[in-house]
């Protein structure tokens, strides 16, 4: 199922001509500038997200770029919403070739403070909802017979702890890489490939609010802290966890399955 492209061309390599990409949580952030780099490469695109006018204004910007996109309601905690979504990727766009796991949440809370619901909320969409995205998909691409690929967002702190508070968060994405592992060697046999990628901190609307809340309370510019440790020497944007997506789920990696791919700014290495 799994075809040797070496005699294609790079274009052709990058090109999602003719396939159809589900992202959740595509209203903003990451989700969003994966949304736009899928729909750049040719790839029809349905955008899930728990802000319905967002994920509306999303899809209305990929059109202006004369790409079909459509942008939905969703709740990517919830099984009916998510299998809904795989639904409609069905009957409005044909098929699912690229489904991205994107939506998450990163709430802080020291953990004797931590409760059960606080907990559950980021266990169930976070590593719940890719389970039930990855799920959908899956059903859907085994059942047109014609393989496809899951991209989950996992996050450095898949690999390592990056402070006290975030006990549910960490837990979460160490369990989405595992997740990955152990949906590519469950849906490899059908041509299927799961992938995830791990960013380190990204500028995006979500972690805007943290930052406003660190200055407000006088300790400083987090941006320029975390500019001051990394490797690179720069902050992450959405842009650049995308174009990884954008390789995943492309013809690039078709020999790449199961792994998580750091987007990190050389965090991990250190
Ligand atoms: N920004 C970072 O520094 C960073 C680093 C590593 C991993 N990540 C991961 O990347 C993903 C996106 O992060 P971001 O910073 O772009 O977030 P963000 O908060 O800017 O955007 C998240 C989007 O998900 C949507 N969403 C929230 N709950 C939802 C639900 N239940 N169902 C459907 N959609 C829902 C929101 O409405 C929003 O549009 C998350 O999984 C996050 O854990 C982010």
């Amino acid at each position: 199922m799994i075809t040797d492209v070496s005699d294609k061309s790079i274009p052709e390599l990058v090109s999602l001509e003719g396939r159809v990409a589900v992202i959740t949580g595509g209203a903003r952030g990451i989700g969003l500038a994966i949304a736009r780099r899928l729909a750049e490469a040719g790839a029809s695109v349905l955008i899930g997200d728990l802000d319905k006018e967002g994920a509306e204004d999303a899809a209305e910007s990929l059109r202006a770029l004369g790409r079909p996109a459509i942008g939905v309601e969703l709740d990517a905690h919830d099984g009916d919403s998510v299998s809904r979504l795989a639904d409609r990727a069905i009957l409005e766009l044909g098929t699912i070739d690229i489904w991205v796991n994107n939506a998450g949440v990163y709430p802080s809370v020291p953990l004797l403070e931590m409760t059960e619901a606080q907990w559950d909320n980021v266990l169930d969409l976070n590593l719940k909802g890719s389970f039930l995205g990855a799920q959908q998909a899956a059903k859907r691409m085994i059942s047109a017979g014609h393989g496809g690929v899951i991209v989950n967002m996992a996050s450095t702190a898949s690999f390592r702890a990056p402070g006290p508070g975030v006990a549910h968060y960490v837990s979460s994405k160490f369990g989405v890489r595992g997740l990955t592992q152990a949906l590519a060697v469950e849906l490899g046999p059908h041509g299927i490939r799961v992938l995830a990628v791990a960013p380190t901190y990204i500028d995006t609307p979500g972690t805007a609010a943290g930052r406003e809340a660190l200055a407000a309370a006088g300790r400083g510019d987090l941006i320029e802290q975390m500019v001051a440790t990394k490797p690179l020497g720069r902050m992450g944007v959405p842009d650049d966890v995308a174009r990884v997506v954008l390789f995943c789920a492309s013809d690039l990696a078709t020999l790449m399955t199961g792994s998580t791919l750091p987007v990190d700014a050389g965090d991990l290495a250190l």
